[in-house]
C-alpha cells in the first residue's frame, strides 16, 4: 500500500490505494503531455493568486521559477514521472512543493477538476492551428498535381460509372474543397475552446477573492478585441466535454474525407484504370507476388478513417449516461482525443506525401475521357438548344445510345441518318458535340469545370494555401 501521504487527497485516508489500484487509476502514463499546459496554467492561476493578494509577489515569483525549472527537465527527460501521483497535476504541483515552500499555495481556488479542463482548452487551441498546419501541406500537394496536369482530361464518375468529362483539377478540387472545410471546422473548434474555465473550481468556484478575467487574459482566453472570454457557470465548466467531441468529429469527418481521396488513388492506380502512378515511397509490395505495387498509404488512411470515427464514438458514449457534475470516467476522454490528434496529423502528412510523388499517366486520361458517351448529355443539350424539351431530348438520346449499342459502333461513329431517324431536331453538325474543348468551355458556370472557372479556381487555391 502506498501511504496515504503520498498524494495531495491523502488527508481523509487511513490507507493509500491498492497497487492495483494505482496502475488502474492512473493517467499520468498518456496525460503528461499536458504538462507544458499545465505549467502554463499554473503560471497564469499563480499571477493571478498575487494579483488579488492571495500569495505574494515573491511567492509567485518562486513558483514561476520552480515551473520553469520543471519544464526544463520535463523538456530534457529528465522529470521523473510516479504513477502514485495519479496524474500530470499532482506529478508537478508535488515535484515543485518538494523544491518551492511556496507551491503549497498553489492549489488556492483550484481544483483538478477546472486544471484539467483549462488544459484541455489549452490543448486544443494549439492542436487544431497544428493540425491545420499539416492540412495545408497535403492541400498544396493536391494543387501542385493540379497545376503539373492542367491540360489532363479524365472521366467523372457517378455510381462508380463514367459520366461527364472534367479537368482532373476539378476533380483535385474538390479535394481541396474538403479539406479546406476541415480546416475551417478545426477553427471553429479552437475558437469554441477558447474560453477560460479556471476559477470553477471543483463544482462551485471558490469562497476567496479570485479574477477570473485576469486569469483568462494571462492564457489568451480573449475574443479579438482583447477582451478575457470566461466560462459563463461553474458546474458546466467542469463537466462540459463537447470540445473533446467536436475536436474529435472534425478529425473523424477529415479522416472520411482523406478516406475517399485514398479511394479514389486506389482505382486510379488499379490496372483497370491506371491514371496515376503512385510514388515507390509510398506503396509497399508482396512477400509472395514479385509483381505487386500496392497502395498502402491509401489503404492505411482508409483504415485510420475507422479508428478516428471510433474516437468520436468512445467520447459520445463516455459522456452521454454521466450525471453533472465530473465523474472520474472522463479521464478516459484524454486517450482518444490525443489519439485523433496524432493519427489526423499523420494522415494529412501521408496524404501529402503521397500526392507529391503521385504522376498522372496522360495517355490513360486521354484514352478514357475520349469515350463519346460521356457527351449524351452534351447531346440532349444540343436538342434543348434546338428548342426540344429537355425529357424529350434526353429520351432520344438515350433511344440513339441504345441504337450505338446495337451496332456496336461508338456513339459518335453512328450515320446521320440513324441519328436523324430518332429525333428530327438533330441536323448534320450532330456531331460537334464530340468535340471536348467545345464541351467544357460550354461548361462556364460559376462551380463548373469550363477553362474560365479552372483557371479562377487555380488563382483562388494558389492565394488561400500560399
Ligand atoms: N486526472 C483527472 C482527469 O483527467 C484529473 C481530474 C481529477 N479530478 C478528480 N476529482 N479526481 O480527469
Amino acid at each position: 500500500m502506498a501511504k496515504p501521504s503520498h498524494v495531495t487527497w491523502g488527508g481523509r485516508f487511513s490507507a493509500g490505494p491498492a497497487e492495483l489500484m494505482l496502475t488502474f487509476s492512473e493517467s499520468v502514463s498518456f496525460d503528461r503531455r499536458l504538462a507544458p499546459f499545465d505549467i502554463q496554467g499554473s503560471k497564469a492561476h499563480s499571477a493571478m493568486l498575487a494579483h488579488v493578494g492571495i500569495i505574494t509577489t515573491k511567492e509567485r515569483d518562486a513558483i514561476h521559477r520552480g515551473l520553469d525549472v520543471i519544464l526544463g527537465e520535463i523538456e530534457a527527460g529528465k522529470f521523473v514521472w510516479d504513477k502514485k501521483l495519479e496524474d500530470v497535476h499532482m506529478n508537478i504541483e508535488q515535484a515543485l512543493t518538494q523544491r518551492v515552500p511556496a507551491a503549497a499555495r498553489l492549489h488556492t481556488a483550484r481544483s483538478r477538476n477546472d486544471q484539467v479542463a483549462t488544459d484541455m482548452r489549452l490543448f486544443f487551441k494549439y492542436a487544431c492551428a497544428a493540425l491545420g498546419e499539416k492540412i495545408v501541406l497535403a492541400q498544396r500537394a493536391i494543387l501542385k498535381l493540379a497545376e503539373d496536369n492542367q491540360d489532363v482530361l479524365i472521366p467523372g464518375y457517378t455510381h462508380l460509372q463514367r459520366a461527364q468529362p472534367v479537368w482532373l483539377a476539378h476533380h483535385l478540387f474538390a479535394y481541396l474543397e474538403m479539406l479546406e472545410r476541415d480546416r475551417e471546422r478545426l477553427k471553429a473548434v479552437a475558437d469554441h475552446a477558447n474560453w477560460c474555465p479556471l476559477g470553477a473550481g471543483a463544482i462551485a468556484g471558490t469562497t476567496l477573492p479570485i479574477d477570473r478575467e485576469f486569469t483568462a487574459v494571462q492564457l489568451g482566453f480573449v475574443d479579438a478585441k482583447g477582451k478575457p472570454r470566461v466560462t459563463q457557470n461553474s458546474m458546466d465548466t467542469v463537466a462540459d466535454r463537447d470540445t473533446f467531441i467536436e475536436f474529435a468529429h472534425a478529425c473523424a469527418l477529415f479522416g472520411v474525407h482523406a478516406s475517399r481521396i485514398a479511394e479514389d488513388l486506389i482505382l486510379w492506380s488499379s490496372a483497370e484504370f491506371k491514371f496515376i502512378e503512385l510514388p515507390d515511397t509510398f506503396c509497399t509490395g508482396s512477400s509472395l507476388m514479385p509483381q505487386k505495387k500496392n497502395p498502402d498509404s491509401c489503404e492505411l488512411l482508409r483504415g485510420k478513417s475507422a479508428r478516428l470515427q471510433g474516437n468520436l464514438h468512445t467520447l459520445l458514449t463516455l459522456t452521454k449516461g454521466l450525471p453533472l457534475t465530473y465523474n472520474r470516467d472522463l479521464q478516459e476522454d484524454k486517450p482518444p482525443v490525443f489519439d485523433s490528434f496524432e493519427q489526423t496529423g499523420l494522415c494529412a502528412e501521408v496524404l501529402a506525401g503521397t500526392f507529391t510523388g503521385a504522376e498522372m499517366i496522360r495517355n490513360r486520361c486521354a484514352e478514357a475521357v475520349a469515350d463519346p458517351g460521356l457527351l449524351a448529355t452534351d447531346m440532349a443539350d444540343y436538342l434543348v438548344e434546338k428548342g426540344v424539351p429537355f425529357r424529350e431530348a434526353h429520351h432520344a438520346v438515350g433511344a440513339v445510345v441504345r441504337i450505338a449499342e446495337k451496332l456496336t459502333v461508338k456513339l459518335n461513329n453512328l450515320p446521320y441518318e440513324e441519328v436523324r431517324s430518332v429525333h428530327k431536331a438533330f441536323g448534320p453538325d450532330w456531331t460537334e458535340v464530340f468535340d471536348l474543348k467545345r464541351a467544357m468551355k460550354k461548361r462556364a458556370g460559376t462551380g463548373m469545370p469550363g477553362p474560365v472557372q479552372i483557371k479562377k479556381q487555380f488563382g483562388r487555391w494558389a492565394k488561400l494555401l500560399k
